[in-house]
């Protein structure tokens, strides 16, 4: 257990909690939140993980606000920066000091509906198939390279919620499988931007949806 990591949260901490309670490689060295009153930081503290807030109200803009979230967070001295719901957009030299160790989970298939308000996005344009994507984050929001994804079926009758629950559940085994992946150094980050792994097995098999008769 060499690697550490800090994960970001801004509310329910359901991803956090999540690796949390999984069996992972490395070990959690802080939650922190910009918001005191997320819900995530109860269940870090109830886990014995230390905790901070620094709330982005304090700072007059995004550049001190992130000066001010590095600090704590190179006092932890992490290895990789995981940001699980953390709803602040970060500037580029935030993400650049953090190059290649700033991970983020989003709630749709990347480089579709990046942004807010996915499931929506998803359900209006009728598509078949939605997921999230584990992904290393650039200056180019939503956009950087992708480590894994998971694709889960639209029903006819969801709603942005029913869709949210379904898209969720993937999410907490992708971003589990993302991060031990990282802290087992099987994760290749190529200078073309594209992600290669260390002896993975390619699935064979296509999901349809909704399925052939
Ligand atoms: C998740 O859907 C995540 O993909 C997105 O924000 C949501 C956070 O949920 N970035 P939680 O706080 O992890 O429960």
């Amino acid at each position: 257990m060499n690697k550490s990591i800090v994960i970001l949260i801004s509310g329910r901490g359901s991803n956090m909690q999540a690796l949390l309670e999984a069996k992972l490689p490395c070990r959690v060295a802080a939650v922190i939140s910009n918001k005191a009153d997320a819900e995530g930081l109860n269940i870090a503290k109830a886990h014995g993980i230390p905790t901070a807030v620094v709330s982005h109200r304090d700072h007059p803009d995004r550049a001190s606000f992130d000066t001010a979230l590095a600090g704590i967070i190179d006092d932890f001295q992490p290895n990789f920066v995981i940001l699980a719901g953390f709803m602040r957009i970060l500037t580029a030299d935030f993400v650049n000091r953090y190059k290649g160790r700033l991970i983020n989970i989003h709630p749709s298939l990347l480089p579709s509906y990046g942004g807010l308000d996915t499931h929506e996005r998803a359900l209006k344009d009728g598509v078949k198939i939605h997921g999230c994507t584990v992904h290393f984050v650039t200056p180019d929001l939503d956009h950087g390279p992708i480590i894994i994804q998971a694709a889960v079926p639209v029903h006819c009758h969801d709603t942005p919620e029913t869709l949210a629950k379904r898209v969720l559940r993937e999410e907490h085994r992708i971003y589990l499988q993302a991060i031990r992946w990282l802290c087992k150094n099987q994760v290749e980050l190529n200078d073309d931007g594209r992600v290669t792994l260390r002896h993975r097995k390619q699935i064979g098999f296509a999901l349809i949806s909704p399925s052939l008769e």
